[in-house]
């Protein structure tokens, strides 16, 4: 099916000016019938051994801006991450400046302090106050875990927070609706009590964390999954020292990026594009930012999808430990 989306891709854009030198990301089904760009920048500044990066002014803007401009369509946020502010003003202009509100695809996300029912869609309108827009395309429950702002958590079962998605939805306020760092199980209850599937699954997928039997649990259910932290722990600023291999130099993937003329990186995104995945590469500079879209035009082979596979530890980077004691934490407790 990618390559397919690969070769309609390349005869399209040969018919286009030489000024739209990149492959731009295909689109895919969800189970509403909506279609989701196969690639989305990611937003989250991220945590340095300080804690959370403070947002500064608009450097998120800028990464925003420069995205859409080099064919971005796709842009990964939350709430949580304090920049919904900066995402719309540059979402805005480029809209001011031509390009089609219904040509972008904005996702963002109910943080844990809003699990209650009615909390829902209010949550939403401030998260559409701050983007500057009057729809979200996709609507995502950040984690099932919930807790209040003064840190207690709050144990309102997550299948009332899907009745609130559901209601965010059938306002108009987010085409699609889906859940976040859920476990299989947790997918499942949702559907056993008779509520809708979530057409989109974001989770961690990288060349550490492949996820085999979730990746065909959402296959099953026709549930589209996004792979967030694409790049694991390639980079040695962002590596722990107790992250397996691969890190950038690893010579099978230098090797393999050398006979396509790509970077690692763009190895590491191609793959769990081959996985069926949708990457969310974020990035505050410019040229990675183009690099990491430009991986629409080559496919890898067997024997190299293979030697990726060997990669796969199970091993998470974000297992946010804090709430191992809330009984919806969704990862394994060892
Ligand atoms: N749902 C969730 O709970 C959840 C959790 C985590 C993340 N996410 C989403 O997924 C997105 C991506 O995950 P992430 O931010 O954790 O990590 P990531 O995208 O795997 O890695 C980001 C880091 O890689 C660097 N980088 C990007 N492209 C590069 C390239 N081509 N060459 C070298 N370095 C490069 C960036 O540096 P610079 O920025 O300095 O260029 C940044 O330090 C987030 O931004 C967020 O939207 C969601
Ligand atoms: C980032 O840092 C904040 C503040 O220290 C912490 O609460 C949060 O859990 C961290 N996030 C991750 C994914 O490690
Ligand atoms: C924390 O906030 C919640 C919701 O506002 C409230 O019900 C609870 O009593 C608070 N707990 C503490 C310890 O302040």
């Amino acid at each position: 099916m990618e390559r397919f989306y690969l070769i309609l891709g390349i005869l399209w854009c040969s018919t286009l000016t030489s000024s739209m030198r990149i492959v731009k990301p295909p689109m895919k089904e969800m189970n509403d019938g909506r279609q989701i760009p196969a690639l989305a920048l990611g937003t989250w500044l991220g945590n340095n051994t300080q804690g959370r990066v403070e947002p500064g002014q608009n450097e998120v803007e800028h990464a925003v801006s420069w995205a859409i401009d080099a064919g971005y369509r796709h842009i990964d946020t939350a709430y949580a991450y304090r920049i919904e502010d900066q995402v719309g003003r540059a979402v805005n202009r480029k809209i001011a400046e031509g390009i089609k509100r219904k040509d972008l695809f904005i996702t963002t996300k109910l943080w844990n302090d809003a699990h209650a029912k009615e909390t829902v869609v209010p949550a939403l309108r401030r998260s559409l106050a701050s983007l500057g827009l009057e729809y979200v395309d996709l609507y995502l429950i950040h984690w099932p875990v919930g807790q209040f702002g003064n840190g207690t958590y709050d144990t309102t079962d997550y299948l009332e927070t899907w009745r609130g998605m559901i209601e965010a939805k059938s306002l108009g306020l987010a085409r699609s609706i889906g859940v976040s760092n859920f476990n299989q199980q947790q997918i499942d209850r949702l559907i056993e009590n008779g509520l809708e599937t979530p057409a989109v699954l974001q989770v961690e997928i990288n060349l550490n964390l492949q996820q085999p039997a979730l990746l065909q649990y959402c296959a099953d259910k026709d549930i589209v999954i996004m792979g967030y932290t694409p790049f694991g722990s390639l980079f040695y600023n962002k590596a722990k020292p107790d992250a397996p291999p691969p890190r950038i130099d690893d010579p099978a993937l230098v090797e393999i990026a050398a006979k396509y003329r790509k970077t690692v990186p763009q190895i590491a995104l191609r793959y769990l594009v081959e996985l069926g995945v949708i990457p969310i590469p974020k990035s505050l500079t410019k040229s990675r930012i183009e690099q990491n879209i430009d991986i629409f035009d080559f496919a890898l082979e067997l024997e190299e999808l293979r030697k990726l596979q060997t990669f796969d530890k199970n091993y998470r980077t974000i297992k946010q430990e804090k709430w191992l004691d809330n009984p919806y934490y969704p990862f394994e407790k060892n």
